[in-house]
């Protein structure tokens, strides 16, 4: 099925970072990829014998940079950038637009370089008008480019907000990979000034520590998305790529990398800053998902999980997020939470390497003992 729908591309594809796009997609839904732990194993919710609440009456709305979601969820960027991610950008943006939440594209460097690639990220606005849409580009890049490209990106999905990527773990595995990472902070914060929408700053499966993530508000930056460990491990992705190609040191350096970052349920708190927290790296469940908003998120991005339904249409990746809104109700309920609001301040238990690691980090976990 897969392979179907990826290798039926029909023009030339010469450029590497399109061709990067599919192999991505495709190790992605095809081999184990994931590393660990996230510290969600290391979180309890505290259980209310009495609710005292009708389960039926729960709100997941919840408000993010200014606009409604119905539920407090992200589908975090995957992908465009070749005509085979097409259709299944389409898919998550219809799936988001159907459940009122919100979506990322993948980088749009593609398009940026070649035109023929905006197809596939103009699709995701075209299909869902009324979602919340944010475009990306990787600070990597930015020595490259200007605001004009970064406002070429923010025009093809008609953007909410533009995310800029952090993926410098992959970029020094990757033996293509951009590793001057230099300027990086000056160029977020003049994007920040030179854009008329919020900017958020995403972490790709590493995490983002405290003290970056105070660099990145003093920037200006609006939200941050954590993008922590536990979920999709790009070292890892990169030694399918780096056997493939029998690159002995790619492949040794994505093995020894796999499980490098901060754990995503550390790095929301790491990042609660005062700017709006997305928890990403990891969540597969809903019960996932209230521990990150009882931990301080506002938001939780999901990618992974939606990767094998994305590349069979809109009903399934539906259909998982379904899945996951109900976990999430039942688990709000067994805490009598009625709000996004609530769950905010339900109690919370942190044991294990998760508390040694925050305790040492200096951070106070009794306070969710409340
Ligand atoms: C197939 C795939 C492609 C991705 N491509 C991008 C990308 O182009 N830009 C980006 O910022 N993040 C990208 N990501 C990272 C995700 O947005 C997310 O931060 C990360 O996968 C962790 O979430 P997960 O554990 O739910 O997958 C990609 C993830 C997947 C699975």
């Amino acid at each position: 099925m897969v392979k179907e729908i990826l290798g039926r591309s029909s023009g030339v594809i010469d450029l590497d970072i399109s061709r990067r796009k599919i192999e991505h997609l495709r190790l992605c839904a095809e081999k184990d990829v994931e590393s660990a732990p996230s510290g969600f194993d290391d979180i309890r919710l505290v259980h209310k014998a009495l609710p005292e609440i009708h389960k039926e009456k729960i709100d997941l709305g919840t408000v993010f940079l200014g606009k409604h979601f119905n539920a407090p969820i992200m589908i975090a960027s995957m992908t465009g950038g070749h005509p085979d991610t097409k259709s299944v950008n389409e898919a998550l943006a219809r799936a988001a637009e159907e459940l009122g939440i919100g979506i990322g594209v993948g980088s749009q460097r593609a398009a940026l370089e070649d035109k023929k690639q905006e197809d596939s990220f103009r699709i995701v606005r075209d299909v869902a008008p009324n979602a919340f849409v944010y475009a990306n580009i990787g600070a990597a890049q930015l020595n490259e480019y200007g605001i004009s490209e970064v406002e070429r990106a923010i025009e093809m999905v008609d953007a909410d907000a533009i995310a800029i990527h952090l993926n410098f773990l992959q970029e020094a595995i990757q033996p293509e990979g951009e590793v001057d990472a230099r300027n990086c902070l000056k160029a977020i914060r003049a994007i920040c000034a030179d854009v008329s929408i919020p900017v958020i700053v995403k972490e790709t499966g590493a995490g983002i520590s405290h003290a970056v993530a105070v660099a990145l508000k003093e920037a200006g930056v609006a939200a941050i998305d954590v993008g922590g460990k536990g979920g999709t491990s790009w070292a890892g992705v990169e030694v399918y790529r780096a056997r493939a190609e029998g690159d002995v040191m790619a492949e040794h350096l994505g093995e020894l990398f796999w499980n490098w970052g901060i754990p995503t349920a550390i790095s929301i708190i790491e990042s609660s800053v005062g700017v709006p927290v997305i928890a990403t790296g990891g969540i597969r469940n809903g019960i996932h998902m209230a521990k990150c908003l009882a931990l301080g998120a506002s938001l939780c991005g999901v990618a992974l999980p939606l990767v094998v339904p994305a590349l069979r249409g809109k009903q399934e990746v539906v259909d998982v997020l379904k899945r996951m809104v109900e976990e999430l109700k039942v688990a709000m309920f067994l805490v009598g939470c009625l709000t996004i609001e609530d769950l905010r301040n339900a109690q919370l238990i942190i044991t294990g390497e998760t508390r040694e690691a925050l305790e040492q980090r200096g951070f106070d976990t009794a306070r969710f003992s409340r």
